[in-house]
């Protein structure tokens, strides 16, 4: 019941939003400018990966990671796969080939080829993303970090490498996984990460069934993610106190060793809801303990979740009618309030319903139709949900979503009377 994480390229949003004209640290980040000159083509072996995608179950993180890895990829162009031609070397590694700037010497921020790239990705960020100020402030924290500890390798001074594995918590659809694809990017611009790649994994893909099992797909998995970022989703499942045969706790070990060994080429990013993963680290004190940063993900407010669709409809070139904005306002009061409301993971799929209506009642009108019928989104269109039912009161049937794909006569509003098409050839 998923829709794919990041499927429009960052270029094709339209501005909005706050620049990022200054972070958190007092530390001024130049506003996003012109984009800099490309730097040269990665070395070999460390350029942008292809898109790959493992034998998966049709769940939702699966459709999360095909989406997560064929995203990357695309971002990563030859020019922006390098910050400053280090193309895969760490922070540290980076300077240590650079001429070393005399102690009085001065640095210009706002000629800073890093400086400039960070500011880009932090204004992309501020663009694509509505709402999530915690989120955007941590992120900005942290490039600022890696930044300044770039620069001071500049000067010779001592940079070691901060622990980069990550935390993300908050509820289905708040953007974790759009943002680990974004941080793999951030990491691989900064010459943190050799490829940025972003892996996104469930326990499954991790845990075998038998004896001798786990290890390899655990490595395999691994392999994979080097270079890059590994999401690991719904984290918390690896660890089942319940059963002390369980293979997870095989696969946590060998992440821990990995995390550890591999800090340089790998950051680990574990998701999933708070409480769950409070547990998980009480019981898992050497994960907890490699985490370097813990991100909360806020749940949308109404306000947010309209800009959310508003963006995703004018990406797709799709319009909303006045009267229909209002009905989709409300139509969204209401679906916060219904089960397995995933934020704007909900908002993508009230869209594809929409659009499922308005193509139903174009082809029903049998009539002439221009652009702007083709566009346009009505009233009618979003009171056509399901959501309007009072029925819905109570919970759907098991199996039953509010927001997932329909599945023979439409969950999210009548059958249609008789099938359109048909009639149009009849
Ligand atoms: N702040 C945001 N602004 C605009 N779109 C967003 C935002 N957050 C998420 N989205 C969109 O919502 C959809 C779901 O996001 P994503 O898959 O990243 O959520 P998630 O937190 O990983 O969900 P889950 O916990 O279910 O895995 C994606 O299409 C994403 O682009
Ligand atoms: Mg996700």
């Amino acid at each position: 019941m998923s829709t794919p994480a990041s499927s429009t390229p960052a270029s094709s949003t339209p501005a909005s939003s706050t620049p990022a004209s200054s972070g958190p640290t007092g530390f001024a980040m130049p506003r996003p400018g012109p984009a800099p000159a490309p730097a040269p083509a990665p070395a070999p072996g460390h350029g942008p990966a292809a898109a790959r995608t493992g034998g998966a179950t049709a769940d939702r993180a699966t459709a999360d990671r095909a989406t997560a890895e064929r995203a990357t990829p695309e971002r990563a162009t030859p020019e922006r796969a390098t910050a400053d031609g280090a193309g895969g070397k760490t922070g540290t590694e980076a300077s240590e080939h650079d001429a070393l700037l005399a102690p009085g010497a001065i640095l210009e921020l706002a000629d800073d080829r890093q400086a400039r790239l960070i500011a880009r990705i932090l204004g992309d960020l501020d663009r694509e993303f509505i709402g999530l100020a915690p989120v955007k402030d941590r992120v900005r924290e942290i490039g600022a970090l890696l930044l300044v500890d770039r620069l001071r390798g500049r000067y010779g001074l001592s940079s070691s490498r901060p622990s980069l594995h990550m935390c993300f918590t908050g509820s289905p659809g708040t953007g974790k996984t759009t943002l680990a694809a974004r941080m793999g990017e951030l990491l691989r611009e900064l010459g943190y990460l050799r490829r940025g790649q972003l892996v996104s994994v469930t326990r499954d893909d991790l845990v075998g069934q038998y004896v001798g099992h786990t290890a390899p797909k655990t490595k395999e998995v691994l392999k994979r993610a080097m270079g890059g970022v590994l999401l690991i989703d719904e984290a918390y499942y690896l660890y089942r106190p319940d059963n002390e045969r369980d293979y997870g706790q095989e696969a946590i070990e060998i992440l821990l060793q990995f995390m550890e060994a591999h800090r340089d080429d790998l950051v680990v990013i574990l998701a999933g809801y708070r409480s769950r993963m409070d547990v998980f680290f009480q019981s898992n004190p050497g994960m907890a303990s490699r985490i370097g940063h813990h991100i909360e993900f806020p749940d949308f407010s109404l306000d947010e979740l309209m800009q959310i669709a508003e963006l995703m409809l004018e990406r797709e070139e799709y319009l909303l009618a006045p009267a229909a904005r209002d009905a989709f306002r409300e139509y969204i009061g209401l679906r916060m309030r219904q089960p397995r409301f995933a934020n704007a993971r909900s908002m993508r799929n009230a869209i594809d319903r929409l659009r499922l209506r308005q193509a139903r009642r174009i082809v029903a009108s049998g009539g002439p139709i221009g652009r702007d019928d083709l566009m346009q989104l009505t009233v009618a269109d979003v009171r056509g949900s399901r959501v309007f039912d009072d029925t819905l009161a109570t919970p759907p049937p098991a199996g039953h979503s509010l927001d997932g794909p329909p599945a023979g006569h439409s969950l999210d509003g009548p059958p249609p009377a008789g099938d359109p098409l048909t009639a149009l050839a009849g």
